[in-house]
């Protein structure tokens, strides 16, 4: 853990400023203490992100080219405009993008429920300016107004309360800092119907049972023409890396909580946070039948993705 961070964390329970003692973390104002396990503060309590921990561990998913273009699609920012800026990573997962920040001299802050960050820290290392720590953004252990640039790309929709982890996110940024948020996009009627059905099987299977067949749906999205018209009915990833296939096969079956979301009410929740000259950012993909595919929100696993500036 880099020491600079101290000033930004607060104790979950008061909410009041952190001492550090060693590898704990204390508060003196509630009483409680807070260990930092491997360099990485723990500031979380109950989680149900057990799947993520698995996931992010197990499979090695940052890929320097595509994560640097995913991540200028989806912030609406370049990752070399992060210099010197202090980041929010905000279920920053097995660390991808807290890196890809680090790598371009962001003081960046990656914050997960789960045991990713085991993950998240081992990549971002080499990084002192990166900080790792583990911790709920539904009550998010964070000085306000601390951060330039925050960002959540796929994280509020695996939370029991995405509006409440927004809002929280939200209010870390400091006047005329940047938000960024990718959710998952709401479907037609009938997608969401099966997909409902299809994720209240597989998301009380066991991890040894799910495995294997989102490795064969792995199969499945390396068929040509299949792999892109099959998973309109029934998700199913068709990403040209097989590592890649299964993690986001496991990624949309085994997590407890998804939900998703319109344009319009992400832009709602901006608005009542504060936040002005909004962007709704276009997907990565293009072309005339996918444009068709997502503007009639066909495309299952696509998202709604809004960037905006924190009024001053
Ligand atoms: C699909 S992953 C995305 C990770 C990363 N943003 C990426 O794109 O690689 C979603 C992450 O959100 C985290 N998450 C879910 N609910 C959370 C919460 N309340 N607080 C912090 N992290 C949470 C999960 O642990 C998981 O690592």
């Amino acid at each position: 853990m880099n020491d600079a961070w101290l000033s930004t964390f607060r104790c979950p329970k008061s909410h009041l400023p952190l001492v550090r003692e060693g590898d704990l973390l204390t508060c003196p104002h509630a009483g409680t203490s807070y260990p930092i396990v491997n360099g990485i503060p723990r500031l979380a309590g109950e989680t149900y992100v057990a799947s993520f921990g698995r996931q992010w561990n197990r499979y090695d998913v940052a890929r320097d080219e595509e994560d640097e273009s995913v991540f200028q699609v989806k912030t609406g920012l370049a990752a070399e405009s992060l210099r010197g800026l202090k980041v929010l990573d905000a279920g920053c997962g097995g660390g991808r993008y807290s890196l890809l920040a680090a790598k371009h001299g962001a003081h960046v802050l990656g914050v997960d429920l789960s045991d990713a960050v085991e993950k998240a820290a081992a990549i971002c290392a080499p990084y002192p300016e990166a900080t790792i720590v583990q911790a709920d953004l539904l009550n998010l252990p964070l000085e306000d107004d601390a951060f330039d640039v925050a960002f959540s790309i796929g994280v509020m929709h695996h939370s029991p309360d995405p509006r409440r982890a927004f809002a929280e996110v939200a209010r870390r940024v400091k006047p005329g800092g940047h938000l960024a948020v990718w959710l998952y996009r709401k479907n037609t009627a009938p997608q969401e119907w099966l997909n409902s059905a299809l994720r209240a099987l597989t998301t009380r299977l066991p991890a040894r049972v799910l495995e294997p067949l989102c490795v064969a749906m792995g199969g499945v999205g390396s068929l040509p023409g299949l792999n892109r018209t099959l998973n309109k009915v029934a998700n199913f990833s068709n990403h040209p890396d097989w590592t890649l296939r299964v993690c986001d096969n496991f990624d949309w079956y085994a997590p407890k909580y998804q939900s998703h979301h319109t344009i319009d009410e992400l832009k709602s929740w901006f608005v009542e946070e504060g936040y002005i000259d909004l962007v709704a950012l276009p997907p990565m993909r293009t072309g005339r039948v996918y444009d068709w595919a997502y503007d009639h929100n066909l495309v299952i696993g696509s998202g709604v993705n809004v960037a905006g500036t924190r009024r001053r």
